[in-house]
Protein backbone atom coordinates (compact mmCIF):
# COMPACT_ATOMS: atom_id res chain seq x y z
CA UNK A 1 0.00 0.00 0.00
CA UNK A 2 1.43 3.47 -1.22
CA UNK A 3 -0.19 7.20 -0.74
CA UNK A 4 -1.69 8.00 -3.95
CA UNK A 5 0.05 10.36 -6.41
CA UNK A 6 -2.42 12.54 -6.68
CA UNK A 7 -5.76 12.46 -3.99
CA UNK A 8 -8.66 14.04 -5.58
CA UNK A 9 -10.08 15.87 -1.85
CA UNK A 10 -6.80 16.76 0.04
CA UNK A 11 -3.31 17.24 -0.13
CA UNK A 12 -0.06 14.88 1.07
CA UNK A 13 3.17 16.34 2.09
CA UNK A 14 5.87 14.65 4.14
CA UNK A 15 8.67 16.52 5.83
CA UNK A 16 11.45 14.09 7.31
CA UNK A 17 9.26 11.84 10.09
CA UNK A 18 5.98 14.00 9.87
CA UNK A 19 3.13 14.07 7.51
CA UNK A 20 1.37 16.69 6.41
CA UNK A 21 -2.55 15.51 5.30
CA UNK A 22 -4.59 19.16 4.09
CA UNK A 23 -8.24 18.34 3.45
CA UNK A 24 -8.42 20.42 -0.01
CA UNK A 25 -12.20 20.71 -0.75
CA UNK A 26 -12.44 24.61 -1.47
CA UNK A 27 -15.56 24.99 -2.96
CA UNK A 28 -17.41 23.40 0.17
CA UNK A 29 -14.94 24.33 3.02
CA UNK A 30 -13.54 21.01 3.16
CA UNK A 31 -17.05 19.62 4.22
CA UNK A 32 -16.50 15.94 4.92
CA UNK A 33 -18.02 14.36 1.74
CA UNK A 34 -17.78 10.54 1.40
CA UNK A 35 -14.76 10.98 -1.28
CA UNK A 36 -13.05 13.31 0.98
CA UNK A 37 -13.32 10.56 4.02
CA UNK A 38 -12.08 7.91 2.06
CA UNK A 39 -9.14 10.03 0.60
CA UNK A 40 -8.50 10.86 4.16
CA UNK A 41 -8.43 7.45 5.09
CA UNK A 42 -6.14 5.86 2.73
CA UNK A 43 -3.71 8.29 3.53
CA UNK A 44 -4.11 7.78 7.30
CA UNK A 45 -3.76 3.87 6.63
CA UNK A 46 -0.49 4.30 4.82
CA UNK A 47 0.89 6.88 7.45
CA UNK A 48 0.35 4.18 10.06
CA UNK A 49 1.66 1.47 8.21
CA UNK A 50 4.90 3.45 7.06
CA UNK A 51 7.91 3.27 9.31
CA UNK A 52 9.79 6.20 8.24
CA UNK A 53 6.27 8.92 9.40
CA UNK A 54 5.97 8.78 12.96
CA UNK A 55 3.26 11.87 13.27
CA UNK A 56 0.33 13.04 11.41
CA UNK A 57 -0.83 16.70 11.37
CA UNK A 58 -4.23 17.39 9.76
CA UNK A 59 -5.22 20.87 8.70
CA UNK A 60 -7.44 22.56 6.21
CA UNK A 61 -7.67 26.06 5.02
CA UNK A 62 -7.30 29.35 6.20
CA UNK A 63 -11.24 29.51 5.51
CA UNK A 64 -11.62 26.30 6.53
CA UNK A 65 -10.41 23.22 8.57
CA UNK A 66 -13.85 21.48 7.70
CA UNK A 67 -17.56 22.82 7.66
CA UNK A 68 -19.00 19.95 8.81
CA UNK A 69 -20.79 16.85 7.26
CA UNK A 70 -21.23 17.36 3.58
CA UNK A 71 -25.45 18.78 4.02
CA UNK A 72 -25.89 18.15 0.53
CA UNK A 73 -24.91 14.86 0.62
CA UNK A 74 -26.90 14.25 3.47
CA UNK A 75 -29.80 15.93 3.61
CA UNK A 76 -31.89 13.37 1.72
CA UNK A 77 -30.83 10.20 3.66
CA UNK A 78 -33.42 8.28 5.58
CA UNK A 79 -33.34 6.59 8.36
CA UNK A 80 -33.34 2.99 7.19
CA UNK A 81 -30.53 4.75 4.92
CA UNK A 82 -28.88 5.57 7.93
CA UNK A 83 -29.11 2.24 9.82
CA UNK A 84 -27.55 0.58 6.63
CA UNK A 85 -24.95 2.39 5.71
CA UNK A 86 -23.31 4.65 8.94
CA UNK A 87 -21.86 7.15 7.27
CA UNK A 88 -19.74 8.40 10.10
CA UNK A 89 -18.41 5.60 10.93
CA UNK A 90 -15.07 5.70 8.25
CA UNK A 91 -14.59 9.53 10.40
CA UNK A 92 -13.42 7.87 13.15
CA UNK A 93 -10.35 6.71 11.34
CA UNK A 94 -7.88 9.36 13.22
CA UNK A 95 -9.07 8.67 16.39
CA UNK A 96 -8.14 5.12 16.51
CA UNK A 97 -4.15 5.86 14.98
CA UNK A 98 -1.44 4.85 17.35
CA UNK A 99 0.62 7.58 16.28
CA UNK A 100 0.18 10.89 17.18
CA UNK A 101 -2.02 12.97 15.57
CA UNK A 102 -2.05 16.75 15.69
CA UNK A 103 -4.92 18.98 14.44
CA UNK A 104 -3.88 22.27 12.88
CA UNK A 105 -6.96 24.20 12.91
CA UNK A 106 -7.29 27.55 11.16
CA UNK A 107 -11.16 29.65 10.41
CA UNK A 108 -14.63 27.49 10.81
CA UNK A 109 -14.14 24.15 12.47
CA UNK A 110 -17.75 23.20 12.53
CA UNK A 111 -20.41 20.29 13.03
CA UNK A 112 -18.17 17.37 11.51
CA UNK A 113 -15.21 19.66 11.46
CA UNK A 114 -14.73 20.08 14.83
CA UNK A 115 -15.77 16.69 15.61
CA UNK A 116 -12.70 15.66 13.19
CA UNK A 117 -10.46 18.21 15.36
CA UNK A 118 -11.13 17.04 18.50
CA UNK A 119 -10.15 12.80 17.65
CA UNK A 120 -7.14 14.22 17.39
CA UNK A 121 -4.53 14.25 20.37
CA UNK A 122 -3.18 18.38 19.77
CA UNK A 123 -5.78 20.81 19.08
CA UNK A 124 -3.55 23.77 17.80
CA UNK A 125 -5.41 26.68 16.50
CA UNK A 126 -4.96 30.84 15.78
CA UNK A 127 -6.86 33.40 16.57
CA UNK A 128 -9.09 33.34 13.34
CA UNK A 129 -10.01 29.69 14.46
CA UNK A 130 -13.73 29.37 15.36
CA UNK A 131 -15.28 26.12 16.92
CA UNK A 132 -18.91 25.31 16.72
CA UNK A 133 -22.00 22.02 16.46
CA UNK A 134 -24.31 24.17 14.60
CA UNK A 135 -26.00 20.97 14.01
CA UNK A 136 -29.03 21.89 16.09
CA UNK A 137 -29.92 25.13 13.39
CA UNK A 138 -29.86 21.78 10.48
CA UNK A 139 -32.94 19.86 13.31
CA UNK A 140 -30.02 17.17 13.95
CA UNK A 141 -27.65 17.33 16.77
CA UNK A 142 -23.65 16.19 16.80
CA UNK A 143 -23.11 12.61 15.97
CA UNK A 144 -19.28 11.54 15.14
CA UNK A 145 -18.80 12.00 18.88
CA UNK A 146 -19.32 15.77 19.79
CA UNK A 147 -22.05 15.44 22.34
CA UNK A 148 -19.23 13.06 24.08
CA UNK A 149 -15.67 14.52 23.61
CA UNK A 150 -17.29 17.85 24.10
CA UNK A 151 -18.59 17.63 27.56
CA UNK A 152 -15.15 15.65 28.72
CA UNK A 153 -13.41 18.62 26.92
CA UNK A 154 -14.86 21.86 28.02
CA UNK A 155 -17.77 20.11 30.65
CA UNK A 156 -21.34 20.02 30.55
CA UNK A 157 -22.21 23.63 31.22
CA UNK A 158 -20.83 25.07 27.84
CA UNK A 159 -21.05 21.83 25.69
CA UNK A 160 -24.51 22.50 26.78
CA UNK A 161 -24.19 25.83 25.59
CA UNK A 162 -22.34 24.99 22.48
CA UNK A 163 -24.71 21.88 21.24
CA UNK A 164 -27.68 23.48 22.25
CA UNK A 165 -27.56 26.97 21.09
CA UNK A 166 -25.31 25.99 18.01
CA UNK A 167 -23.15 29.27 18.49
CA UNK A 168 -19.76 29.17 17.81
CA UNK A 169 -16.47 29.48 19.81
CA UNK A 170 -13.99 31.78 19.36
CA UNK A 171 -10.42 30.08 19.91
CA UNK A 172 -9.23 32.04 23.01
CA UNK A 173 -12.64 30.51 25.00
CA UNK A 174 -11.63 27.39 23.73
CA UNK A 175 -8.31 27.49 24.79
CA UNK A 176 -9.20 28.35 28.12
CA UNK A 177 -11.87 25.66 28.48
CA UNK A 178 -9.51 23.11 27.50
CA UNK A 179 -10.57 22.11 23.92
CA UNK A 180 -6.94 23.78 22.24
CA UNK A 181 -3.97 22.99 23.14
CA UNK A 182 -1.77 25.98 22.17
CA UNK A 183 -3.19 29.19 20.47
CA UNK A 184 -0.23 30.06 17.95
CA UNK A 185 -0.45 33.68 16.08
CA UNK A 186 -1.71 32.93 12.72
CA UNK A 187 1.20 34.36 11.20
CA UNK A 188 2.98 31.53 9.94
CA UNK A 189 0.53 29.15 11.33
CA UNK A 190 1.71 26.15 9.68
CA UNK A 191 5.37 26.66 9.83
CA UNK A 192 4.57 26.79 13.76
CA UNK A 193 2.69 23.68 14.07
CA UNK A 194 5.43 22.02 11.63
CA UNK A 195 7.93 23.00 14.20
CA UNK A 196 5.69 21.47 16.89
CA UNK A 197 5.36 18.39 15.34
CA UNK A 198 8.78 17.89 14.35
CA UNK A 199 10.20 18.25 17.86
CA UNK A 200 7.21 15.44 19.12
CA UNK A 201 8.15 13.19 16.12
CA UNK A 202 11.89 13.25 17.22
CA UNK A 203 11.06 11.76 20.18
CA UNK A 204 10.73 7.43 20.80
CA UNK A 205 7.64 6.64 18.42
CA UNK A 206 7.08 3.33 20.70
CA UNK A 207 6.75 5.68 23.76
CA UNK A 208 4.65 8.35 22.12
CA UNK A 209 2.33 5.53 21.07
CA UNK A 210 2.48 3.91 24.79
CA UNK A 211 1.91 7.48 26.47
CA UNK A 212 -0.92 8.11 24.20
CA UNK A 213 -2.78 5.09 24.61
CA UNK A 214 -2.25 5.39 28.18
CA UNK A 215 -4.05 8.63 28.12
CA UNK A 216 -6.40 7.33 26.07
CA UNK A 217 -7.23 4.70 28.02
CA UNK A 218 -8.37 7.33 31.31
CA UNK A 219 -11.44 7.92 29.06
CA UNK A 220 -12.75 4.18 29.45
CA UNK A 221 -11.41 2.89 32.71
CA UNK A 222 -11.41 3.64 36.60
CA UNK A 223 -8.55 5.55 37.96
CA UNK A 224 -7.37 2.19 39.74
CA UNK A 225 -7.58 0.47 36.61
CA UNK A 226 -6.19 2.97 34.58
CA UNK A 227 -3.31 3.42 36.74
CA UNK A 228 -2.56 -0.25 36.46
CA UNK A 229 -2.66 -0.31 32.70
CA UNK A 230 0.09 2.96 32.96
CA UNK A 231 2.45 1.19 35.74
CA UNK A 232 1.86 -2.08 32.75
CA UNK A 233 3.20 0.38 30.25
CA UNK A 234 5.75 1.65 31.72
CA UNK A 235 7.30 -1.47 32.75
CA UNK A 236 7.15 -2.41 29.11
CA UNK A 237 9.00 0.97 27.99
CA UNK A 238 12.20 -0.37 29.82
CA UNK A 239 12.55 -3.20 27.13
CA UNK A 240 12.89 -0.46 24.95
CA UNK A 241 16.43 0.56 23.32
CA UNK A 242 14.59 3.64 23.33
CA UNK A 243 14.57 3.87 27.41
CA UNK A 244 18.38 2.96 27.92
CA UNK A 245 19.42 5.70 24.94
CA UNK A 246 17.51 8.41 26.83
CA UNK A 247 18.07 7.85 29.86
CA UNK A 248 22.01 7.33 29.08
CA UNK A 249 21.29 11.01 27.22
CA UNK A 250 20.44 12.44 30.02
CA UNK A 251 23.20 11.25 32.00
CA UNK A 252 26.35 12.24 29.07
CA UNK A 253 24.73 15.79 28.87
CA UNK A 254 23.73 14.96 24.76
CA UNK A 255 20.43 14.88 23.30
CA UNK A 256 19.22 11.38 22.82
CA UNK A 257 19.08 9.58 19.67
CA UNK A 258 16.16 7.57 19.92
CA UNK A 259 15.80 4.68 16.84
CA UNK A 260 12.12 3.59 17.87
CA UNK A 261 12.94 0.32 18.88
N1 LIG B 1 -21.90 20.92 3.51
C1 LIG B 1 -21.99 21.17 2.19
N2 LIG B 1 -21.63 22.35 1.64
C2 LIG B 1 -21.17 23.29 2.47
C3 LIG B 1 -21.05 23.10 3.86
C4 LIG B 1 -21.43 21.84 4.39
N3 LIG B 1 -21.32 21.55 5.68
N4 LIG B 1 -20.56 24.23 4.42
C5 LIG B 1 -20.38 25.11 3.41
N5 LIG B 1 -20.74 24.55 2.23
C6 LIG B 1 -20.70 25.15 0.90
C7 LIG B 1 -21.79 26.18 0.72
O1 LIG B 1 -23.02 25.58 0.38
C8 LIG B 1 -21.22 27.03 -0.37
O2 LIG B 1 -21.41 26.37 -1.59
P1 LIG B 1 -21.99 27.19 -2.88
O3 LIG B 1 -20.94 28.20 -3.17
O4 LIG B 1 -22.11 26.13 -3.94
O5 LIG B 1 -23.27 27.80 -2.46
C9 LIG B 1 -19.73 27.03 -0.07
O6 LIG B 1 -19.49 25.88 0.77
C10 LIG B 1 -19.25 28.26 0.69
O7 LIG B 1 -20.05 28.39 1.86
P2 LIG B 1 -20.84 29.74 2.24
O8 LIG B 1 -21.21 30.50 1.01
O9 LIG B 1 -21.94 29.36 3.17
O10 LIG B 1 -19.67 30.53 3.00
P3 LIG B 1 -19.84 31.63 4.14
O11 LIG B 1 -18.49 32.23 4.32
O12 LIG B 1 -20.97 32.54 3.82
O13 LIG B 1 -20.26 30.81 5.47
C11 LIG B 1 -20.11 28.98 7.04
C12 LIG B 1 -19.36 29.89 6.04
C13 LIG B 1 -20.56 29.80 8.26
C14 LIG B 1 -19.11 27.91 7.49
C15 LIG B 1 -21.35 28.34 6.35
O14 LIG B 1 -20.92 27.76 5.12
C16 LIG B 1 -22.03 27.27 7.15
O15 LIG B 1 -22.75 27.58 8.07
N6 LIG B 1 -21.80 25.97 6.80
C17 LIG B 1 -22.49 24.86 7.39
C18 LIG B 1 -21.93 24.54 8.78
C19 LIG B 1 -22.73 23.41 9.43
O16 LIG B 1 -23.93 23.52 9.63
N7 LIG B 1 -22.04 22.32 9.78
C20 LIG B 1 -22.63 21.16 10.41
C21 LIG B 1 -22.90 20.10 9.41
S1 LIG B 1 -23.82 18.74 10.06
C22 LIG B 1 -22.67 17.71 10.75
O17 LIG B 1 -21.49 17.98 10.77
C23 LIG B 1 -23.28 16.44 11.31
C24 LIG B 1 -22.49 15.64 12.29
O18 LIG B 1 -22.02 16.07 13.31
C25 LIG B 1 -22.38 14.23 12.05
Amino acid sequence: MAFKQQYKNIKTKIIEKVILITLHRPEALNALSRDLIDDLNHALDNAEQDKKISLIVLTGSAKAFAAGADIKEMNSKSFTDLINDDFIKPWEKISLCKKPTIAAVDGYALGGGCELAMMCDLLIANENTKFGQPEINLGVFPAAGGTQRLPKAIGKAKAMDMILSGRMMEAEEAEKLGLVSRIISSENFLEQVLEIAKEISEKSLPALIMAKDAINSSYDTSLSQGIIYERRLFRSAFSLDDQKEGMQAFIEKRKAKFKNS
